[in-house]
């Protein structure tokens, strides 16, 4: 990690803009916070993408919009990197905000940053046209930065994978684990699922209703999810519910989108 915060440090300055890539779902859970250091450092302009736009409750990522285009040197669009007319708005936005780097003598240069699954490989082929980055499984200190021309005004910096800041915050750990960004083995399935369905249980209680037909309003979040493994038959001997078995059921319902667009983190 030192490694690349070196050469990102280094790459920096000459970047005119930082181009975070963030998940919708759950934007400060997938934000790395050496992108906001460094970027300060020199005195960057960021422009936040939350990228899988198409997943998350179009309601929240409006309000992450707002609030993050109140703030200072901050700029924010909502992209799904699948979508051509998505990307093209992108690239637009990136050069209204510096436009005094529009032309072939001084080419506007735009790193991309962020931490891994959040789709900036997705975001960077489709922003090139044509497959450059690989998903993001190897390890920052083996990569350096990558510079690729979108055109003669435009250069494109892919920046080494950076990892998630230290999970040290259940709330971010646990987003990661609902939306499948860390690796199975590294987290609980039945806590990650209270975690769900207390965020469903909070915002979303139609979404219980609409998939497993019962009213949460009176319910904590371990009993619906004693529920839904009622409801859905998983019992381990007798009328014990079988919780590991009830947690995956919600984990993949959500996962597979059977509740919805949903959005884990709220701005505050
Ligand atoms: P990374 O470089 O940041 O690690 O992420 P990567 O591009 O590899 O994307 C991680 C997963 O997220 C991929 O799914 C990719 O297709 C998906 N993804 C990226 N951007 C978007 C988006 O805007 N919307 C949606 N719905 N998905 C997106 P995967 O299942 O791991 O791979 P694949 O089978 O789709 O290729």
């Amino acid at each position: 990690m030192a490694q690349a915060k070196k050469s990102i440090a280094k790459a920096l300055k000459s970047v005119d803009l930082v181009v975070e890539v963030l998940d919708a779902r759950m934007p400060p859970a997938s934000a790395n916070p050496l992108v906001e250091e460094l970027r300060l450092t020199r005195q960057r302009p960021v422009l936040k993408v939350l990228n899988k736009s198409d997943l998350a409750d179009p309601a929240v990522t409006k309000s992450w919009l707002q609030s993050f285009r109140a703030q200072d040197n901050l700029f924010a669009v909502e992209v799904c990197s699948k979508h051509k007319s998505d990307v093209r708005n992108l690239i637009r936005e990136a050069r209204k905000q510096v436009p005094h780097r529009s032309d072939a003598i001084k080419p506007l240069r735009m790193m991309v940053m962020g931490v891994p699954n959040v789709g900036k490989s997705t975001l960077l082929n489709a922003i090139l046209g044509r497959s450059v980055a690989k998903a993001a499984d190897e390890p920052a200190v083996t990569r350096s930065v990558s510079r690729y021309d979108l055109d003669e005004k435009t250069i494109i910096y892919d920046s080494p994978g950076l990892m998630w800041s230290k999970l040290d915050s259940r709330e971010n750990a646990y987003a990661l684990a609902v939306n499948n960004a860390i690796g199975v083995n590294a987290y609980v399935p039945e806590e990650v699922a209270v975690f769900l369905a207390e965020k469903l249980r909070l915002f979303y209680a139609n979404r219980i209703f609409d998939r497993y037909g019962f009213d949460s309003s009176n319910l904590d979040a371990n009993d619906i999810l004693q529920k839904i493994g009622n409801i859905r038959g998983a019992r381990i001997k007798g009328d014990e519910i079988d919780l590991e078995r009830s947690a995956n059921i919600l984990l993949t319902d959500y996962r597979k989108g059977k509740l919805g667009r949903i959005t884990i983190q709220v701005p505050n």
